[in-house]
């Protein structure tokens, strides 16, 4: 979604805006836009496509000025055009505006109080822009407070004055805000990423919330001109950790990190002699958690698969019925929750709206809503109760993958805490946790097939369709592999649960038709075995995972990918991998843009 990054200080701010809006090039854009006070002058570039196009623009420009804001645009209301992209300005080309989310009443403000102006786009945001100009006696703030009195919908918004030039005003409602703060000077963005390099003190805008940035500090106020006292937080994600780091894609990078990622999610929380997890963050009593009779994990796309490992896992250990929700599809249904549910609200981002709505939904209705969420300090993560960091660090691939393995790593812990706590033995415990010990090295051993999982994609880069088999705990795992695949590659394919293809999906096998099946030795082997068997007869091509030092899987096909056993709960650990590198393979023998695929943004904060 959209990227916004605005600056005050000391530095030219050009360069600062420019490197800002790389940093959030992950979240998916189609055009950019850079607007910068320089010596009283307002200046202003826009260029439709990748940031290089606007920086091409800007070769000959010699601007010096230490005030800007800046904006990466994905569209939502107008054409991917130069005249569409942010900043927006109003008639008198003093105000500009840089916004990120959808003003769902602007064609009734337009008419209500926009009569005589001249619009130069289609978009909702300019509307804004106006709307600031017909409420601005010079004070940019209460001009921009008085705006959105009137607004319906969701914004984050940067906005600048030439009659103010040493002034930002921020301002959010359902769309993250993040204020960094430096030394004399100030970052606005729509996360930490662009930030990293200069500061790690921040603070995090609330919905409702407007701050001012002076040369002089830093003011917030709510919608009534209350003002606000906020701390500011620490953050540790380093800078380094956000850079490509000599791997030709983040995909690739965020790969290979997963072993060493996720003992950041394991550290300090598994207790060897007690057989168990602590996750702190629950934040539930012993009593309170032995109230809870169902628990409902919410999440979309690849968390949501990650969820229905944990499903898996929350139920053989715990006893607890658990149920996986579409946030998109639980927020509207009228959910039956109450105060024995515990609901989790899994996402990468911690921003997903959907995911977010869900939570929201869940707890007006009086379950526990507990997070587990990857970006710190992101809404999901301060509106929920309690929950965990899943610690895999700035994910800025679109296609996510460190960020569910680490989210099943938290489940599996949350998992055996309950399991503990109602039926699992000590002994049962403490073979799970020293499994748990043994994945970072197992996934190391799982990444080794990088160059199998290449020379498959060689194979099979020709083909338009795709099933992937999983029965049990591989089915969330088809579930993953198959998403990854369509979504980097775009490339049809679906996954099934594979006992469920003889009920109609069969009949599309075929020649032309190549499975991925899931058949490792776990307790369902026998009969994900004769599902593969039915795929042959058809004739499909077919791929296996198969566990190491399977030899009969060479009876079925010469196209395998081995991994090493695990628990079988654990599984998705490391299963996943050999997907996660055939889907980027397939992504770049077909030159694809493996990190920012086409229609598709990291950060989905609009519905
Ligand atoms: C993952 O590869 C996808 N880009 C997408 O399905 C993603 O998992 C989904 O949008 C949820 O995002 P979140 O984890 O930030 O909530």
């Amino acid at each position: 979604m959209c990227g916004i990054v605005g600056y005050i200080g000391t530095k030219e701010a050009l360069p600062v805006l420019i490197k800002g809006l790389k940093r959030l090039e992950y979240r998916g854009y189609d055009s950019a836009g850079v607007a910068v006070i320089d010596q009283g002058k307002i200046q202003r570039r826009r260029a439709v496509g990748k940031i290089d196009q606007l920086t091409d623009r800007l070769k000959t420009e010699q601007w010096g000025g230490a005030i800007g804001i800046a904006h990466t645009r994905w569209a939502t209301h107008g054409g991917v055009t130069e005249e569409n992209a942010h900043p927006h300005t109003d008639c008198s080309g003093e105000i500009m505006v840089a916004h990120n989310g959808i003003i769902e009443n602007y064609r009734e403000l337009r008419d209500k109080f926009l009569g005589g102006h001249t619009l130069q786009s289609k978009t909702d945001t300019e509307i804004l822009a106006h709307l600031i100009e017909v409420h601005y006696q010079g004070d940019l703030r209460l001009a921009v407070e008085q705006a959105l009195r009137h607004v319906r919908g969701t914004y984050g918004l940067v906005i600048l004055h030439k009659k103010e030039p040493r002034k930002l005003i921020a301002a959010r409602l359902g769309s993250p805000l993040v204020v960094g703060i430096g030394d004399k000077e100030y970052y606005i963005a729509s996360d930490t990423s662009p930030m990293l390099a200069y500061t790690s003190q921040v603070i995090f805008l609330d919905d409702g919330e407007i701050a001012e940035v002076t040369d002089h500090g830093l003011q917030i106020y709510d919608l009534h001109d209350q003002q606000i006292t906020k701390e500011a937080e620490h953050i540790d994600w380093s800078e380094r950790a956000a850079e490509q780091g000599g791997y030709q894609h983040f995909m690739l990078k965020e790969i290979i990190d997963q072993p060493v990622v996720i003992k950041d999610a394991l550290r300090g929380r598994l207790v060897d002699s007690e057989g168990t997890a602590h996750l702190g963050g629950l934040n539930m009593t012993e009593e309170q958690m032995h109230s809870v009779q169902r628990i409902i994990l919410i999440a979309c796309g690849t968390a949501s698969y990650a969820a229905l490992a944990g499903k898996y896992a929350f139920e053989r250990l715990s006893g607890i019925p658990t149920e996986v929700d579409m946030g998109s599809e639980f927020r509207y249904r009228d959910p039956i929750v109450d105060r024995h549910t515990l609901v989790f609200a899994i996402s990468q981002s911690g921003e997903t709206a959907d995911t977010l709505a869900a939570a929201r939904e869940a707890k007006r209705k009086g379950a526990f809503v507990r997070g587990i969420v990857n970006v710190v300090g992101s809404t999901i993560a301060r509106e929920t109760d309690g929950g965990t960091y899943i610690h895999a660090g700035p994910e800025l691939a679109v296609a996510s993958t460190k960020a569910y393995t680490n989210m099943v790593a938290v489940l599996l812990m949350y998992a055996l805490q309950f399991g503990r706590l109602k039926r699992l033995t000590v002994a049962t415990g403490q073979r799970l946790v020293a499994a748990l010990r043994e994945i970072p090295d197992k996934m190391q051993t799982a990444l080794q097939q990088g160059t199998k999982a290449r020379a498959l994609a060689e194979k099979y880069r020709q083909y338009k369709n795709f099933f992937f088999l999983g029965r049990g705990i591989n089915y969330p795992v088809a579930l993953e592999g198959s998403h990854k695949l369509k979504e980097i590659s775009y490339i049809h394919s679906e996954a099934y649960a594979a006992g469920e293809m003889k009920h109609g999906a069969n009949a599309l096998l075929a020649l032309d038709f190549p499975v991925l099946a899931m058949m490792t030795k776990n307790q369902l082997y026998e009969k994900m075995r004769s599902n593969v068997e039915e795929v042959r007869a058809r004739q499909s091509p077919l791929i296996l995972v198969a566990t190491e030092g399977d030899t009969e899987a060479r009876e079925l096909t010469e196209d395998i990918i081995y991994v090493p056993a695990t628990m079988e709960l654990l599984e998705p650990l490391v299963n996943t991998i050999p997907l996660q590198l055939f889907a980027y393979h397939m992504a770049v023998l077909l030159g694809r843009d493996v990190d920012r695929p086409r229609n598709l943004a990291k950060s989905v904060t609009v519905e």
